[in-house]
């Protein structure tokens, strides 16, 4: 019994060992390596970005989704972006994009993440990101 008991367990730690739970390391693992945590220190940091650091990120798409959508209040706000970001992970265009013009004279598009995160894990890591990196008012 005890020992079929530490087979499932084994097994079950295979089967969930590819998808990661802790929104931190996911995005470590899966964001950080494009987009940095802060802003650029020096001139060579800001040279070696290949995308906007999240805290740009996330001040863009929170002013974008504000003035397009109209939420009533903060919870919808969190919401939409929340919503948008699930999206443009893996479904990034040019046309979703609240990016700034200028933005796509320094970088690339985002690509898709599609195959390299998983559903769970993206649903895990982006409203640690949204609670972690957009601009607080109050
Ligand atoms: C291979 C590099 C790369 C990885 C990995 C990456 N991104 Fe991006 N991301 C970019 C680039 C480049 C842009 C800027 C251009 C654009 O908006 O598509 C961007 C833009 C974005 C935007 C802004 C979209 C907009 O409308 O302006 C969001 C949100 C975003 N990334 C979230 C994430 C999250 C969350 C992760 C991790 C799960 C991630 N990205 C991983 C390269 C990356």
């Amino acid at each position: 019994m005890i020992r079929n008991l530490f087979v499932f367990l084994f097994l079950v730690s295979f089967v969930f060992a590819n998808n990661l739970t802790n929104p931190q390391t996911i995005y470590q693992k899966k964001c950080q390596m494009c987009h940095a945590m802060d802003y650029p220190e020096t001139l060579e940091e800001k040279r070696a970005q290949v995308a906007p650091n999240i805290l740009m990120v996330m001040r863009n798409i929170s002013i974008g989704i504000e003035a397009v959508e109209e939420p009533k209040n903060k919870e919808e706000l969190r919401k939409l972006v929340i919503e948008f970001m699930n999206d443009y992970i893996f479904e990034p265009t040019a046309q979703k994009s609240y990016c700034e013009e200028v933005i796509f004279k320094h970088f690339d598009y985002m690509p898709s993440l599609k195959g390299f995160i998983s559903k769970q894990e993206a649903q895990i890591v982006v409203p640690w990101v949204y609670d972690t990196f957009s601009p607080k008012k109050d």
